[in-house]
């Protein structure tokens, strides 16, 4: 028993064992309560989280920032920039998303997605005060520690700025670890850009470049940023690959070409990082849904520099 011991996450309990139910489809922990009387725990229950904001950041995009209900996992949760959770809207189902908020930041969790189907517009329909439900943090996650002293260059397009919102605050919250900072964002429309109001901070504050651009056809008469679409943009940014490590998050689309941007600009894929959206439905290496051949991105994803994107794909 004791060479299956592992810590416990659930509250008031301590873990004994690990393993598969007999009878029982789905994974369970074997823990002793308070009274040392055996509880068993299944590893897809959901923590309950209250949705204590809400903010509507473009037609069809909303941010939610949770709070968990239980005060202890409120003060002890932590995850990493770039890992993802299971959010689910109840009697809809679950939905995965990356933690848009920086893992700087503690004793909440922001998510930001768009309505596309069944959970997201459930989740569309909830407001301040109801609960979620949440499974994480899994995955892998942005060496923001092996980065210090370096340049750093975001790449975003549409709701792909959710998990380079996270990293880039990561970052900006201990800006002195890093040296140049560019963010590089782009939406289809100007009415489409997420997180306006953190955008414009970003443009004011002095220590972070920004290039916004909308596709063409998108700009309003007001418009001061680019036209253009991502790579082509990215491409006229003078950037500096030496000493630089870049981030990419977008439509598949926008990541092909933007890499192809960046090889013509000097970066090596090994310093180019991305995150891969395969669709999921345990996260946690079980139900095989995510795998490129016997990768679990679940497991050993979703962040993947580009040298090891290419060697997974080849059309990359
Ligand atoms: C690691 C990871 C992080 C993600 N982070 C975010 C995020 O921060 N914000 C966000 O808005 N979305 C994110 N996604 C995508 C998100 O999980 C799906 O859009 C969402 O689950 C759709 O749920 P639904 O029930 O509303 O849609 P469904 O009713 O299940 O499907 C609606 C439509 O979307 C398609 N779809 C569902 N999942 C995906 C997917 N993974 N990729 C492409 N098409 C899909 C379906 O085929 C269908 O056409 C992420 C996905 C992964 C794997
Ligand atoms: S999502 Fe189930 S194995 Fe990865």
């Amino acid at each position: 028993m004791a060479e299956f011991f592992e810590p416990c996450s659930a509250s008031g309990t301590h873990c004994e064992a690990m393993g598969r139910g007999r009878f029982l489809s789905v994974n369970i922990k074997v823990c002793r309560d308070a009274n040392n009387g055996f509880v068993m725990n299944n590893i897809y229950l959901p923590y309950l989280a209250a949705i204590k904001d809400i903010y509507e950041e473009a037609p069809e995009v909303r941010t939610l920032r949770l709070v968990f209900k239980d005060p202890r996992l409120r003060e002890s949760f932590d995850f990493k920039t770039g890992q993802f959770g299971l959010f689910s809207a109840f009697g809809s189902g679950e939905s995965t998303f990356c933690i848009a908020s920086p893992q700087t930041r503690k004793g909440y969790i922001q998510c930001t997605f768009r309505k596309t189907g069944r959970v997201t517009g459930a989740l569309s329909m909830l407001n301040v005060g109801d609960t979620v439900g949440f499974r994480g943090p899994y995955g892998n996650f942005f060496p923001v520690e092996e980065w210090k002293g370096k340049n750093l260059v975001f790449i975003a397009g549409g709701i792909g700025i959710a998990p380079v919102r996270s990293v880039v605050w990561t970052c900006l919250d201990r800006r002195e670890d890093y040296g140049e900072i560019t963010v590089v964002y782009g939406a289809k429309t100007v009415e489409d850009l997420v997180y306006k109001n953190e955008l414009k901070h970003w443009d004011e504050r002095g220590d972070v470049f920004l290039v916004q651009t909308v596709d063409p056809g998108g700009e309003t008469p007001e418009w001061k940023g680019r036209v253009g679409f991502v790579p082509a943009v990215l491409e006229e940014t003078a950037l500096r690959a030496e000493n630089t490590v870049a981030v990419i998050c977008g439509p598949p689309v926008m990541i092909k070409f933007s890499l192809k941007a960046l090889e013509k600009l000097g970066f090596d894929g090994s310093s180019v990082y991305t995150t891969l959206e395969n669709r999921m439905k345990c996260g946690v290496g079980k139900c095989g849904r995510c795998n490129v051949g016997d990768v679990y991105i679940c497991k050993e994803g979703p962040v993947y520099t580009a040298a090891e994107i290419k060697r997974m794909y080849n059309d990359f």
